[in-house]
């Protein structure tokens, strides 16, 4: 049986009425979605640098686009699982439960998370490579590779590559939300590779949420964690949360 420190946990992010969480690939992973660092995700069988840099799409964009075409038709395919399911559920409930993803996926949208903010962009969004205009094209597959924008101008996925910084309205509006007094903030399914999402994670629980992780792996993160659910986001999102 959970010993009361346990109980207290589960007690504390279940009676939450301000929940924040911040999640990561492993969110998704139910779902069919490959992750990142997982000893069958992304990095362990492809390059960052030959997929996911300008420098990659400036070299051979059909290239890159074809490996965001792969991961939209997954995405297309995939669907909301427990863990979405049960984040949309608590905020059905009355509480607030702001999302801040690292995902490009829009699993916890189509779950009906209503509070939601993508750090590293949409698949479902084209940037013009000449004006940098953004527009959202959700055809799988896309009718060309590389796709044009309404302008006839090649067009990139509108997501963040390794070497390139976050949007600085997407930084002020994480910084703004870390900063205000959440009960309980959830790590899921994130390695916290990213030093600002450490940052993040660290500055709300020094303005006083509970700071709980849910993965199967100890992460970067773990040692700061004030309480650590080793298991599958599905499961653990499912019995954690209320609704
Ligand atoms: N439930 C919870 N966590 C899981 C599950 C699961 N079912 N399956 C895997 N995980 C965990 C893994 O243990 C790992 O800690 O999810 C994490 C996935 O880590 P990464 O693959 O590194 O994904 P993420 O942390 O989201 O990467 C951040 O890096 O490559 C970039 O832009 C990419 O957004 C991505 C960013």
């Amino acid at each position: 049986m959970p010993g009361p420190e346990v109980n207290s946990v589960l007690r504390a992010v279940r009676d939450a009425r301000r929940l924040l969480v911040i999640t990561g690939a492993g969110v998704s992973a139910q779902s069919g979605v490959p992750t990142f660092r997982d000893p069958n995700g992304w990095w362990k069988t492809h390059r960052p640098e030959d997929l996911a840099t300008q420098a990659a799409f400036d070299k051979d964009p059909a290239e890159v686009w074809r490996w965001y075409e792969l991961r939209r038709d997954i995405i297309h395919r995939a669907e909301p699982n427990a863990a979405h399911r049960a984040l949309a559920r608590a905020e059905a409930t009355g509480a607030r439960v702001a999302i801040v993803t690292q995902n490009v996926d829009d699993l916890h949208e189509r779950a009906g998370s209503g509070e939601i903010l993508h750090v590293h962009g949409s698949i479902w969004q084209l940037k013009c490579v000449v004006d940098g205009s953004i527009y959202e094209d959700r055809q799988v597959p896309l009718p060309e590779i590389p796709p044009r924008c309404p302008r006839g101008h090649i067009a990139r996925p509108n997501v963040v590559w390794w070497g390139e910084g976050l949007d600085p309205e997407i930084t002020a509006r994480a910084g703004c939300l870390v900063n205000e007094p959440f009960d309980v903030l959830l790590v899921v399914g994130t390695e916290a590779t990213f030093e600002y999402i450490r940052q993040w994670a660290l500055r709300a629980k020094a303005r006083g949420a509970l700071l709980v992780e849910v993965n199967p792996r100890v992460t970067s993160l773990t040692p700061d964690v004030d309480h650590r659910i080793a298991g599958e986001a599905g499961e653990a999102l499912d019995a954690l949360l209320p609704g």
